[in-house]
């Protein structure tokens, strides 16, 4: 017995990945301490007015300039007082808390021409909907260290009049975002309400240690290709305590498209998400790719709760992506209303033009999926992996799922190899290799308690 326990316990040990050295609870552990800033100022002392009508972009540039001044001195609070803060998009500084009190709304200006247009992110090699620039998102960090946007209510953002623009292809550039840090380090978004994007909330790209907490998300289920958070090509993220309803995704970790994310290289990695709830109207509750070109992997996704979605998790990808997704582990998770609970694809999505290497082929790897349960669904799952270069190790534990269509095609798989046990209803044959010597290649977490997450 003793012997069996550590062959247990060894298995589990070689088995377990480390993440951020030592064991590890995931990333949502390493919370950072938040001081309070030793300065503040109130956007009213660079001449805002909050009557929704004033434009206060000047306002805003002026008070972080301002503030750029008392980064070495501990930081400063730039305060956004109760009122509706009309402004085109603005920069962030280093050593920054934008604090909006209970009540103070900024809501991102109408006219196109106060969002400044910008060069594509070099990972992309142009706009994603649009070839060619992209607008600067509302809330812009580039370069920064320890900048904090965290409020006591609303921050709200009129959208539509983009939606609209978007639907009838009358925008010159891709779509802004509400909130956007580029080479970022030290992140912490939190206590907000975000409405209404133009096209994505939060992305992070090219970013370290980001912290996202008790926010809540939504735009309108008609609201087109509309996404929540976006972690692209940034390692070490937790996202906690969070309630998103996009139209489109309302999670999605991506890294770079095609020959440029190739190129540039740089993983999403290290991602942990808990305890959220998610909904995507015509999306994936939780999305990986399809642009995913600089790879993805080590993710910890638990507490889940998904409803009145397309599909509720949901891995993209396609040839000529390259990268890989691998060493993700998804469990306890709830689903209601959903149409497809689990895909996984290697036939989505576009090319950004046409000199990607149709050769250049995506690895999909050692996901994991367990403990799910889902009511009202319609397809359990759907796995179309790459002919010449199958998607591998998918590993399904413990799920159960009530199906309103015939039980007996409710997966659906072609160039796939997997491992499953109880799993309701039976999946297709390609996922039921046995479970008894899978613990080698099903991916799982090391605990710091010592205790391993093993299937
Ligand atoms: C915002 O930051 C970008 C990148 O650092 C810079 O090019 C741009 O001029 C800044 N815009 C303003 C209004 O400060
Ligand atoms: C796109 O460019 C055209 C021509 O310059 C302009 O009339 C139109 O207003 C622009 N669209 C937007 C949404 O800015
Ligand atoms: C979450 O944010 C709201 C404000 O949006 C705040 O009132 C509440 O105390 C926060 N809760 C936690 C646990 O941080
Ligand atoms: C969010 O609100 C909670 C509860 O009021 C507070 O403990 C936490 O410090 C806030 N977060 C930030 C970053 O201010
Ligand atoms: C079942 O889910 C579908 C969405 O997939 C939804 O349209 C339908 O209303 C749900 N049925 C019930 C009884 O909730
Ligand atoms: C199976 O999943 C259900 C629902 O997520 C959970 O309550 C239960 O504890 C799991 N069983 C095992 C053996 O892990
Ligand atoms: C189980 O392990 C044996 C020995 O390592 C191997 O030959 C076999 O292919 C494995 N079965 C599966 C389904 O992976």
């Amino acid at each position: 017995m003793k012997r069996l326990l550590l062959l247990l316990l060894l298995l589990a040990l070689s088995n377990a990945v480390e993440i951020n050295g030592g064991g590890s609870e995931g990333q949502c552990k390493y919370k950072r301490a938040l001081d309070p800033r030793p300065h503040s100022v109130s956007i009213l002392e660079f001449g805002a007015v909050g009557d929704g009508k004033t434009l206060n972009s000047i306002a805003f540039q002026n008070a972080i300039f301002y503030l750029k001044s008392f980064a070495d001195k501990g930081g400063a609070q730039l305060y956004v007082p109760p009122g509706r803060w009309l402004t085109g998009s603005f920069n962030l500084t280093s050593h920054l808390t934008l604090f909006l009190e209970r009540g103070a709304i900024i809501l991102g200006s109408q006219d196109s021409s106060h969002w400044e247009v910008v060069e594509p992110l070099p990972s992309y090699g142009r706009g994603i909907e649009l070839p060619g620039g992209r607008y600067r998102s509302l809330i812009n960090g580039h370069g920064l260290r320890d900048v904090v946007i965290t409020g006591m209510d609303i921050s709200e953002l009129l959208g539509s009049v983009w939606w609209e623009w978007f639907s009838s292809h009358s925008l010159n550039y891709s779509r802004p975002h509400l909130v956007e840090f580029i080479s970022s380090i030290d992140v912490v978004v939190s206590n907000l309400t975000f409405l209404n994007s133009p096209a994505s909330n939060i992305h992070p790209v090219y970013c370290s240690n980001v912290h996202i907490q008790n926010i809540t998300v939504h735009a309108s289920p008609e609201s087109p290709h509309t996404s929540g958070i976006v972690p692209d090509s940034s390692d070490n993220l937790c996202i906690e305590d969070s309630s998103i309803s996009m139209g489109y995704d309302a999670i999605a970790l991506k890294s770079g498209w095609d020959e440029y994310g190739i190129y540039y290289g740089r993983p999403t990695t290290n991602v942990h998400i808990r305890r959220i709830h998610l909904q995507a109207s015509s999306g994936s509750g939780l999305a990986f790719g399809s642009e995913m070109s600089g790879g993805i992997s080590n993710i910890l996704v638990e507490h889940l709760h998904l409803h009145n979605s397309l599909t509720g998790i949901n891995l993209m990808t396609t040839r000529g992506r390259g990268g890989y997704m691998k060493d993700i582990l998804i469990s306890d998770v709830e689903m209601e209303n959903v149409h497809q609970a689990i895909g996984a694809t290697g036939q989505c999505g576009s090319h950004p033009d046409e000199n990607f290497d149709p050769n250049a082929l995506p690895l999909v790897d050692r996901i994991t999926l367990k403990n799910v349960v889902g009511i009202n669904i319609t397809i359990a799952g759907n796995f179309a992996g790459i002919q010449e270069f199958p998607f591998t190790s998918i590993c399904l534990s413990n799920i159960s799922l009530s199906v309103t269509s015939d039980p007996t095609t409710s997966w659906v798989c072609s160039n796939v190899l997997g491992f499953s046990e109880y799993v309701f209803p039976e999946p297709c044959p390609d996922l039921q290799s046995s479970y008894s010597n899978s613990s080698s290649v099903c991916f799982s977490f090391l605990y710091s308690n010592g205790h391993a997450a093993v299937l």
